[in-house]
């Protein structure tokens, strides 16, 4: 966070030298992009254009890749709003202001990640059913990321999240924080916004390529917050303090939680549908544990044990490789059929 300045000014209630402060002050300057002005700026006729040009298996595959990423932004952005807000707070966390002001910004543009790939989705990629009026939070998980281990990662994130904001235990957090910060931002939204930055080669998506720059850059900051959270964790049980003992396994417990389920995301993304944009699933797996190395060996300090994580991948990409995907898929679409309201007006 050193590229910040510092502020000229201080308060009494905010401390303006806070590097929470600062992240903060980042996100007020730079996290503020309008994605209408993006959708009028640039216009859909392009990416409209492009995508009517691509053959049914590319569109899939980049259907797939985006409904990994409209399902992930929607559960990031409800439980910032909700548990991450509240963990901010935590006696723990030394009850600071500053955490607080920084997450309504994580908040504002998770937020906005889900307007632009809802909205791009449906007026860029129209042949989509996601089953939006099932849930009343306004939309269910879509049938690939469901039907893929993809959803776990999400419910997981749910679960932790929830606990760490019940319990304020700096354990719980630090486990809810690896999951939502390194694992679903740090390393999947990042091989998954890598994928896209490649379709220029063959899908010429303008729209679609612009918003991830700004999303990725949104993205840089959040890990930011959650490596700057999990070391000042780490810090304190390294320092001995009785209540934060047990916060570096917690951490790379939930790695080894979430991991399979992880790799599914570059299995739907790629060999899944035999990989017709030429993504390459080897090259997503190096790049996703070039990042665990990067993150928690590098720089938290910790000892994942890369072995042990590649043999956890290889195991599951065998199992999931026997599944008839599509299979999978048209079963949660049947479920989700049955589930809608039964027309009660007798279909006047
Ligand atoms: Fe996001
Ligand atoms: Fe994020």
């Amino acid at each position: 966070m050193s590229q910040v300045l510092q502020s000229d000014f201080t308060g009494q209630r905010v401390d303006t030298g806070s590097k929470w402060y600062q992240l903060f002050q980042k996100g007020v300057e730079l996290g503020t992009w309008n994605v209408e002005k993006l959708f009028d700026e640039i216009g859909f006729e392009q990416d409209r254009e492009s995508w009517k040009s691509l053959s049914q298996d590319e569109r899939d595959q980049i259907r797939y890749l985006l409904s990994g990423f409209l399902d992930g932004e929607r559960e990031v952005a409800g439980d910032a709003a909700t548990n991450l807000q509240r963990i901010m707070g935590a006696p723990c966390l030394d009850s600071n202001t500053e955490k607080e002001m920084y997450m309504t910004m994580l908040t504002l543009t998770e937020h906005k990640h889900t307007q632009f790939l809802d909205i791009y989705m449906q007026e860029v990629m129209d042949d989509r059913d996601n089953y939006n009026d099932l849930d009343p939070r306004r939309g269910t998980r879509i049938p690939v990321v469901q039907a893929t281990g993809l959803g776990e990662v999400f419910e997981h994130q749910g679960l932790l999240t929830a606990k760490a904001a019940s319990t304020l235990d700096p354990v719980d957090i630090a486990k809810a924080a690896a999951n939502y910060h390194l694992n679903v931002e740090g390393i999947l939204a990042r091989v998954g916004a890598s994928a896209i930055s490649r379709f220029p080669q063959r899908a010429n998506l303008p729209l679609l390529n612009y918003a991830f720059k700004f999303i990725s850059t949104d993205e840089g900051r959040h890990i930011t917050h959650g490596v700057e959270l999990l070391k000042e964790l780490i810090a304190k049980e390294r320092a001995g303090k009785p209540q934060f003992q047990g916060v570096e396994k917690g951490i790379v417990d939930t790695l080894y939680a979430d991991v399979p389920y992880m790799a599914d995301f570059g299995y739907m993304f790629t060999d899944a549908l035999d990989d017709p944009l030429g993504l390459d699933f080897n090259e997503v797996l190096l790049r996703g544990g070039n990042l665990i190395d990067g993150m928690y060996n590098e720089t938290l300090g910790l000892d994942v044990d890369y072995m042990q994580v590649i043999s956890v991948v290889r195991d599951r990409y065998v199992e999931i490789e026997e599944w008839d995907l599509q299979k999978r898929i048209d079963e949660r679409e049947q479920h989700y059929q049955r589930k809608r309201p039964v027309v009660t007006d007798g279909g006047n």
